[in-house]
């Protein structure tokens, strides 16, 4: 039976380690602020962004939160990003994805001072990721490695299978794990991927992010791999309070059986995100507050 990877656990530590840093700034008058800037009313961007406010909240620090309708557009965003970028009160600009259609959130994302991209999703952020130079790295991919190295799961010399090729989590998390600082062998899989049940039994590290619940069964995955779930699945249940439960792209059961490591949704990636969201926040106040 695997080891179960408790994110709460993890990111609950690393809440706790921040409030120094942000008493620190406090103390010399700054308060750590981030804008949220949610257009529409997606229901999964509405619960991340009110996790994202309560944590925000909890760790001492400021959350200036924009409710945008649907109809909203891309020069109206464009503008509030310029209005928080010359704020200096405000230290990070967050903008909840996915944008609602039409807009393109490319040039929405590029609008951002990189030096307030706590998301990391600026091309200069991108980029500097990419080249393994400093800068804030994505919160997904950078809490799934914490997750790995608290763990003490070898990186190392791994084969690491990343499973989907988005901007947030797959195609950030492979060129992290490629980088001579984690030193994988990476394979990322897509939906143009052939064989992919064979590529991921051989992963010595299984990072699933795909959006398809309980894809990744047991006999996918190798004897001893981590088994890393992405996924945050809404799958309709009757008889449940919202009509749904949350099921991660990973069948736990038959995955766990066969796993050495194995994160549980929710409870193991998901919490990282936020504590990571809200460590990017504190560095971006102590590098503009002359701290760092
Ligand atoms: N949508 C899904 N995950 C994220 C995230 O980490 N940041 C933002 N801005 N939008 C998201």
């Amino acid at each position: 039976m695997a080891v179960i990877i408790d994110g709460k656990e993890v990111a609950g530590r690393l809440r706790r380690e921040l409030r120094d840093r942000v008493k620190a700034l406090r103390d010399a008058g700054t308060v750590p602020c981030l804008a949220v800037i949610l257009a529409g009313d997606n229901g999964a961007s509405l619960s991340y962004v009110a996790a994202k406010e309560k944590a925000l909240e909890e760790a001492g620090m400021d959350g200036r939160d924009f409710r945008l309708p649907e109809e909203t557009t891309q020069a109206e965003l464009l503008s509030l990003i310029a209005a928080l970028n010359a704020d200096p009160q405000v230290h990070g600009i967050l903008v909840q994805l996915p944008l609602p259609s039409p807009i393109d959130a490319g040039p929405v994302i590029a609008a951002i001072d990189p030096a307030k991209d706590v998301d990391g999703f600026h091309p200069v952020s991108v980029g500097n990721l990419v080249l393994g130079r400093p800068g804030f790295l994505p919160c997904t991919p950078h809490g799934v490695l914490v997750l790995l190295r608290e763990y003490g799961v070898p990186v190392s010399g791994a084969h690491a299978v990343v499973l989907g090729r988005s901007g947030i989590v797959g195609k950030p998390l492979a060129n992290l794990l490629s980088r001579r600082d984690q030193n994988a062998t990476v394979t990322l899989c897509h939906t143009g991927t052939r064989n992919m049940a064979d590529i991921c039994r051989q992963a010595d590290i299984l990072i699933a992010a795909v959006g398809k619940p309980g894809m990744i069964r047991g006999d996918m995955i190798k004897e001893g791999a981590a088994v890393i779930d992405v996924g945050v699945n809404r799958v309709p249940e009757s008889g449940t309070k919202k009509g749904y439960r949350i099921r991660g792209d990973v069948d736990f059961e038959t995955a766990a059986e066969k796993a050495g490591f194995i994160t549980p949704v929710p409870g193991g990636v998901g919490p990282m995100t936020i504590a990571m969201l809200l460590e990017n926040v504190v560095q971006a106040a102590e590098t503009a507050g002359g701290i760092r």
